[in-house]
């Protein structure tokens, strides 16, 4: 039996858009047809699924020029001792395209993504956080989802560095959210190793649509140690922040719903475009020498699989959390939403030549690479650090955490849970400050989910197939083939972690640093929206 659902997902929704289908989807038809019958449930449970019959009139990808735009980098901001920086939530406009009329957003700073935060370990960085935001919401709020209720005020906002290892007061807990007109300002320690972080909101019940209209940027967290590697720096190092978007022809943003007034949450949300740093199909001029590219999925829903177009070899270097121990040669990364890539390649053999950088078959952007000679005098070390391996030994507990997917249609359109469990159900991840876990993320849905800790960077253990069914009619789990570690690019610290269906994925992380209720959830905007986070805490 096919899952009425995914199948409109994939095929209805695919179409209508025009995509050339990815890896993902790929993938999910390949779980759709291996799928036992009625796991996921009701297939007359139609409407919560965007409604295609109603898509308004989208951008047609192919009628805009591609790379006329540059690549915009974003403003830097580099914060001095004891003087906090103050950045503003407001709307803003922004042209996308040179050929699409200017898009209403909502952004940090003014444009999206917002500045790049430029921090250095051992110097906290202060940021007042301004709630500028309008009161009413320009995408549809559905007063249905946990802490978006109608008696709560209708836009809010909290600002949640991610990855980053800070008080509660300071991480931007989902409830911690404030008003337009209120103001708070958070203290980032930065005691933690350099590693690509960024912000984004967080606000309980509303976060997709907030980050879906622009609430994004980058921070970037530097180490005496990582400086002092060598690695392509200042001109040589570009941000690439991949977001998709569905945009009408107007330039206006469409967050797509499900068609039911009081209900309109979308189980995922998949554009017709993707922006590279706010623009569509950018070029970023080049010069023959390295570059190092910070990649950030920002996407709510959308994984991208990256290649570049003549099939070079890239170095990965880093993954959400930092260096890796090593550079890994690579020729195509898969990167789901919440994750980022720290990646070198290199243009010295291409001068006077045009590599776009690929999403599968989709050109994402353009790398066009100047005619002169330069030097270079940047290099990638065999050994970049030290990445000491978590092995069964070092953990003091596991435990085993379902990924679950309802449906429901008399209450509830479509609920995804972590352990069964909704948000306010009293905590059950109560973690002794200091101790090192295993936490067994046993995937019962047919979706990759990808699973994210606030406060704490992990280790990818291993990922091991065993039987959904058994597991899902007795508790059993029984496993039906060896447990395979993770690649060399997946070897580093994370904090966001694919998890496949069909696979137990084990990570471990030790809880240090700060006690308090932190959050883990999935970092697919919608689910995450829809009941996929829990509080964890640490005691
Ligand atoms: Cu990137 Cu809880 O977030
Ligand atoms: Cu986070
Ligand atoms: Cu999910």
């Amino acid at each position: 039996m096919v899952d009425r659902r995914r199948f409109l997902k994939t095929a209805g929704w695919a179409a209508a858009a025009g995509w050339i289908p990815s890896r993902l989807l790929a993938h999910d038809m390949h779980a759709m047809q291996a799928a036992p019958a009625g796991r996921v449930g009701n297939d007359l449970c139609m409407h919560a699924m965007g409604d295609v019959t109603r898509m308004p009139g989208l951008v047609d990808p192919a009628k805009l020029a591609p790379f006329v735009d540059t690549l915009p980098v974003p403003p830097v901001l580099v914060p001095a001792a004891g003087k906090p920086l103050r950045l503003r939530m407001a709307e803003s406009t922004q042209r996308l395209h040179r050929d699409l009329p200017p898009t209403r957003l909502w952004t940090y700073g003014g444009a999206y993504p917002g500045p790049t935060i430029d921090a250095r370990k051992g110097q906290a960085t202060e940021v007042i956080w301004e709630n500028a935001l309008p009161v009413k919401h320009f995408l549809p709020v559905d007063h249905a989802i946990c802490g978006a209720e109608a008696d709560k005020p209708e836009v809010r906002a909290i600002v949640h560095l991610h990855g980053a290892q800070v008080p509660r007061a300071d991480d931007g807990y989902p409830e911690d959210w404030y008003v337009p007109g209120k103001s708070r300002r958070h203290r980032y320690p930065n005691t933690q190793d350099a590693a690509t972080l960024w912000y984004h909101d967080h606000a309980m019940g509303i976060n997709r649509l907030n980050m879906y209209a622009g609430l994004t940027g980058l921070y970037l967290l530097r180490d005496e140690h990582e400086l002092g590697l060598g690695l392509p720096a200042g001109d040589q190092e570009l941000p690439l922040v991949l977001a998709d978007r569905l945009l009408r022809e107007d330039g206006s943003l469409y967050y797509p719903d499900s068609g039911d007034a009081n209900a309109p949450w979308v189980p995922e949300v998949f554009g017709n475009l993707t922006l590279v740093n706010g623009a569509i199909l950018p070029r970023a001029d080049v010069q023959p020498r390295r570059y190092r590219l910070r990649v950030l999925n920002a996407s709510n829903g959308r994984f991208y699989h990256l290649r570049f177009r003549d099939g070079r070899p890239f170095q990965a270097i880093g993954s959400d959390q930092g260096l890796l121990a090593a550079p890994v040669s690579m020729r195509s990364i898969f990167l789901a939403p919440g994750e980022r890539a720290d990646l070198v390649v290199d243009f010295a053999a291409s001068r006077g030549g045009a590599i776009e950088l690929m999403n599968d078959a989709l050109p994402l952007m353009r790398f066009a690479v100047g005619q002169g000679a330069v030097r270079d005098d940047s290099r990638v070390p065999d050994v970049l650090r030290d990445v000491p391996r978590f092995t069964e030994r070092d953990v003091s507990r596991s435990r085993e955490l379902t990924l679950d997917e309802y449906s429901d249609c008399v209450a509830t359109p479509m609920l995804m849970l972590l352990g069964g469990k909704r948000w306010h159900d009293p905590v059950t991840e109560t973690v002794k400050l200091g101790t090192t876990e295993a936490w067994n993320l046993v995937n019962l849905t047919e979706d990759t989910h990808p699973i994210h800790l606030h406060l704490v960077r992990f280790q990818i253990l291993d990922r091991r197939p065993y039987d959904v069914d058994e597991y899902m009619s007795s508790k059993t789990l029984r496993f039906t083939g060896p447990a395979q570690p993770p690649p060399a690019h997946e070897r580093g610290w994370k904090d966001v972690v694919q998890a496949y269906p069909g696979m137990v994925t084990r990570i471990v992380a030790t809880f240090d640093g700060y006690k308090g209720r932190y959050a883990w959830h999935c970092h697919l905007a919608e689910h995450e929206a829809n009941e996929m986070m829990r509080p964890f805490e640490v005691v």
